[in-house]
């Protein structure tokens, strides 16, 4: 693929965006994207500014919507209503409000209290693996453990997350896949519509019942704050959804590169407390964060490009954190890295609402992985997803020697 061009379909491309996007950064930092039809940024410096930039929305559900002939309108309705209600999409002033509702309703103290779950659950997890000759680490650790915590926070049976899952998967590649498939609007639109029933059939049992649980606070801090039932269901699927996806990305990615740099794996096992700032570095190196999504709500310039009103925007975060500009020895695994100012939760208003949960949980998984499993070993090749938003491995074959 010539630099000239950055197409997330080409399969170079899916399997290693970085070749391809680090040139750019080199050559052509604001890149138009035929494919893509949108902008591509790749400097950290230009991500970074723009993630605080008024001028670039986050409400790319609206035009995007508004772009579809009237066909395709119809196919995706019930998506785009769902996700509208999403803090993801929405900027100042409804941003600022939902976003306040929804910290409330997740605060230190509340993540910090989760440290005896996950522990028990990572341990839970492991001892089932210490059984088994040959599995998928995916499959076996990094999907179901996210997938209980957050069960255990919103107080849902376990077994309710194999469905919840499944409806996840369908809405993935509407919210960050570069395929064409072309059911992709229909599945999305489906899993949305069903997700939302069995939610709204969950808050309505919650307050007839009441709690203590994350769904429970939801539902008070949003009743107090105005939130119509809708934003309540949205705000539960949200983080349902945000709260299992990208940690079960952090953990596989992350093992798999402790397993590709065995001496960073080494020190972990020897100094557990290392297993801090490795996460920090994972984050980095080979994080869950693809790339974020804006549209430009009027025209303007970066780097003497004029991007117009309404064009989309790819703030490439995965490119951004290994930008040498920024980063000494951006190719080098350096679990002892400070600072690292990576970008992999984004940096603005929008930043993470989930990131002391998701580095707590990293933390826990790999500490207790590298501890109680110092056999485990890569048996077969790593698959990762297709996807341009979120980078996850979605395979791993494994072993324990
Ligand atoms: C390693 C795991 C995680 C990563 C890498 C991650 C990354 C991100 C990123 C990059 C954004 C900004 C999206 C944008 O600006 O378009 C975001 C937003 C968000 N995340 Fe996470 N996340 C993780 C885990 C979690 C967890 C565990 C939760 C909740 C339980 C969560 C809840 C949210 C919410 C609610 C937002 C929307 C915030 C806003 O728009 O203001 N995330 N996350």
């Amino acid at each position: 693929m010539s630099v000239s061009t950055f197409d997330p379909r080409d399969p170079a491309a899916m399997d290693d965006p970085l070749p391809i996007l680090l040139r750019l950064q080199d050559a052509d930092p604001v890149h138009w994207s035929p494919a893509l039809r949108g902008w591509v940024i790749t400097r950290h410096e230009d991500i970074k500014a723009l993630l605080r930039d008024d001028q670039l929305s986050a409400d790319r559900l609206v035009p995007f919507y508004d772009s579809l002939p009237a066909d395709e309108r119809n196919a995706v309705a019930g998506v785009v209503r769902h996700l509208n209600t999403w803090v993801s999409f929405k900027d100042p002033p409804e941003h600022t409000h939902l976003k306040a509702c929804l910290s409330a309703t997740l605060t230190t103290r509340d993540v910090q209290s989760l440290r005896p779950y996950i522990q028990a659950a990572a341990v839970e997890l492991v001892e089932r693996i210490g059984t088994q000759a040959q599995f998928d680490f995916i499959a076996e650790f990094a999907r179901p453990l996210p997938a209980m915590v957050i069960a255990h926070m919103c107080d849902l049976p376990r077994d309710a997350m194999d469905q919840i899952r499944y409806w996840s998967g369908e809405m993935r590649p509407f919210i960050g896949s570069a395929s064409a498939s072309p059911d992709k609007y229909a599945r999305a639109d489906a899993a949305a519509r069903a997700m939302g029933a069995y939610f709204q059939d969950v808050v309505r049992e919650r307050r007839r019942t009441g709690g203590e649980d994350l769904i429970a606070r939801l539902i008070a801090r949003g009743t107090s704050s105005q939130l119509s039932e809708e934003e309540i269901v949205g705000a539960c699927v949200l983080l349902v959804f945000a709260g299992h996806e990208t940690t079960t990305n952090l953990i596989g990615n992350g093992m798999r590169v402790l397993l590709q740099f065995p001496r960073a794996l080494r020190v972990i096992q020897q100094q557990p407390i290392a297993v801090k700032s490795a996460v920090e570095e994972i984050l980095r190196f080979d994080g869950p964060t693809g790339g974020l999504v804006r549209v430009a709500r009027a025209d303007c310039q970066v780097r003497g490009k004029h991007i117009a009103r309404g064009q989309r925007v790819f703030l490439m975060v995965h490119a951004a954190n290994h930008d040498p500009r920024v980063f000494r020895n951006p190719d080098v695994f350096d679990i002892e890295r400070a600072p690292n100012p990576h970008l992999a939760f984004n940096y603005g208003a929008h930043f993470c609402l989930g990131a002391s949960l998701a580095r707590l949980e990293g933390q826990i998984a790999l500490r207790e992985v590298a501890r109680r499993l110092p056999t485990l070993r890569l048996d077969g090749p790593v698959r990762y997803m297709d996807t341009l938003v979120m980078r996850g491995v979605g395979e791993m074959p494994c072993t324990l020697e």
